[in-house]
């Protein structure tokens, strides 16, 4: 039996661009699936395509038991959406955006003002309530678009990068907002440049690219199949990243990474601390000194990087600008 979400082959095409290429996902009840991908991977398209927003090409779709193709209207009635960009109506107060939702899906007027005092105070906006939300800030409507799709607690949420943009103690709060939503049976599609969030959030995760989804499994089943530890080396000069470039290289079970403005070295390894010791005795014999050298488990930027070749990028909602979330892609190359 098919998940509260199911896709299969999926594709979309806008003019020569193929930006679902065959997608197919399963989403047991009750889970969350972290669809991630680098930029135009088409995530958002998969989002859309799911909840009637845009109509594949081929393939199908089934959304809380429902085809999606067949019965858009009812699969709408059964979905909560929260997109990239936040849908709010600019000329409302943040009170009366809440309220017009709860209206729409036929709540009595006192059950959705109820709804949205309740939500407002758990986003924090209860200061800014009756404000009409052109005043708000970018990580004030973030956070009304988010209140706005959980006024029904519908079975089925699909959320598009729902914390890009928002501070450290908004996102781990909208992070324990999900928790909830979810033990309360609520299957959750969540996009993000964030992987940490994923890796904090989701069950299963899939990765896309160009259109499909070319890894699946759990954080730990990716970090996993991206093969053991990594040994992370700083040299003290410039001029031995090479050296230890090639020591590395031969201790390795795969490319060394180099990032150079950092003089750090990093390459996969199994062996652990026994392997560790070697690698030290053999770059001070060849007199390269070190400033840091550690053993760490891969993260799930190392699963994304070796899947598409790429980091994940966050976009900052201020500038609008792609920004690298750690700051070390300038420089990185990969020592074949
Ligand atoms: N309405 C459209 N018209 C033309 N091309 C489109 C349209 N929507 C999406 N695309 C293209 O489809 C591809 C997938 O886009 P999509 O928005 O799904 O990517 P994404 O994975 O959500 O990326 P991001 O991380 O930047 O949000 C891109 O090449 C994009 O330019
Ligand atoms: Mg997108």
């Amino acid at each position: 039996m098919p998940g509260a979400i199911y896709a299969e082959g999926l594709v979309k095409t806008f003019g020569d661009v193929r930006a679902l290429d065959g997608v197919d996902l399963d989403v047991p009840e009750g889970t969350v699936l972290g669809l991630l991908g680098p930029n135009g991977a088409g995530k958002t398209t998969t989002v859309r395509c799911l909840t009637t927003l845009l109509r594949p090409d081929s393939g199908t779709a089934v959304v809380a038991g429902i085809d999606v193709l067949k019965h858009p209207d009812a699969v709408r009635r059964s979905v909560g959406l929260s997109g990239q960009f936040a849908a709010v109506d600019e000329y409302l107060t943040g009170r009366e955006n809440l309220q017009m939702v709860g209206q729409l899906y036929q709540m009595k007027a006192k059950a959705a003002k109820a709804r949205a005092d309740e939500l407002l105070e758990q986003f924090n906006l209860a200061d800014a309530a009756d404000r009409t939300t052109k005043t708000y800030s970018g990580g004030m409507r973030r956070r009304l678009d988010l209140a706005a799709a959980l006024v029904v607690s519908p079975p089925v949420m699909f959320m598009d990068e729902p914390t890009t943009g928002l501070d450290p103690r908004n996102r781990q709060q909208l992070w324990e907002v999900i928790k909830q939503l979810v033990s309360g049976g609520t299957t959750l599609l969540l996009t993000t440049q964030y992987l940490e969030e994923a890796d904090h959030l989701a069950h299963d995760i899939a990765v896309v690219d160009h259109g499909r989804v070319i890894a699946r499994g759990t954080s730990d089943q990716l970090k996993a199949r991206t093969g053991g530890e990594r040994v992370e080396v700083v040299v003290h000069e410039r001029e031995h990243i090479r050296a230890a470039a090639e020591v590395l290289q031969g201790f390795g079970k795969g490319d060394t990474t180099i990032e150079d403005h950092m003089r750090k070295l990093t390459v996969p390894v199994t062996g652990g601390a026994k392997l560790l010791a070697e690698i030290i005795r053999e770059l001070d014999s060849r007199g390269i000194e070190i400033d840091d050298i550690g053993l760490r488990r891969p993260t799930l930027d190392d699963v994304f990087l070796s899947l598409t070749g790429h980091l994940a990028e966050a976009k900052d909602e201020d500038t609008g600008e792609t920004q690298d979330p750690k700051n070390r892609k300038r420089g990185k190359e990969t020592a074949k």
